[in-house]
């Protein structure tokens, strides 16, 4: 018989490090935050990573619509960058306002400050009903100026300011809620590279 509680907390030691994903959609730069990111290919000249995010993120139809995305590792010293792109949504401000970023080869931000960072071009995708698993070819990687030790999704729960985590435990509730209402409608896509 499946504990689900037991279950979650079991399939957590197979999250990714803490990543944050930046789009561009018209003009509007946007980021999040993931740690469901992982490395999809072995091969030096075919490189490509792959990462899921849920429909309900305004980064999901920027990055669907456009087949653009940048993936940066962070350091243990970019809490803040985790709190302003992973709690509150792009809808409703504009997060990269605070954040110093430029413009990479694809045109999409990607953030001054990181451990290291991955340019995309979204070659599929998979439905999972409540999210989308981007597959992307890395077209150009870059490290952050001052990287520190990789942020790993286990070290941000454990360290995260104690305020924080009420809004975070609040957020993954809502996520989760969701995700169960639609995890099993899922529907097959043929991805057209934009
Ligand atoms: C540590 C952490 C991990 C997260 N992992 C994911 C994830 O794997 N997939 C996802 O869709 N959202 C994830 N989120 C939630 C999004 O980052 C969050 O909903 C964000 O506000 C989305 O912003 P947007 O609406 O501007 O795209 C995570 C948030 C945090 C703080």
């Amino acid at each position: 018989m499946l504990q689900p509680d037991l279950t979650y907390q079991l399939l957590r030691n197979l999250t990714s490090p803490v990543v944050a994903i930046t789009a561009v959609r018209a003009g509007k730069e946007n980021g999040m935050i993931s740690d469901a990111a992982v490395r999809a290919s072995i091969v030096p000249t075919v490189p490509r990573l792959s990462v899921y995010i849920h429909k309900f993120n305004f980064s999901h139809d920027m990055i669907y619509e456009t087949g653009r995305f940048a993936l940066h590792l962070l350091h243990t010293k970019q809490f803040d960058v985790v709190r302003r792109l992973g709690f509150v949504s792009g809808r409703d401000q504009d997060k990269l306002a605070a954040i110093p970023h430029h413009a990479g080869t694809l045109g999409v931000p990607i953030l001054d400050e990181c451990f290291a960072h991955f340019e995309c071009s979204v070659v599929n995708v998979m439905d999972t009903g409540s999210s989308t698993l981007f597959l992307g070819d890395v077209v150009a990687v870059g490290r952050g100026k001052a990287a520190g030790e990789l942020l790993t999704a286990t070290h941000f729960r454990s360290n995260m300011p104690a305020e924080w985590q009420r809004e975070y435990e609040a957020k993954l509730k809502e996520a989760q809620r969701y995700a169960e209402a639609r995890s099993r409608d899922i529907k097959p896509v043929v991805w057209q590279r934009r």
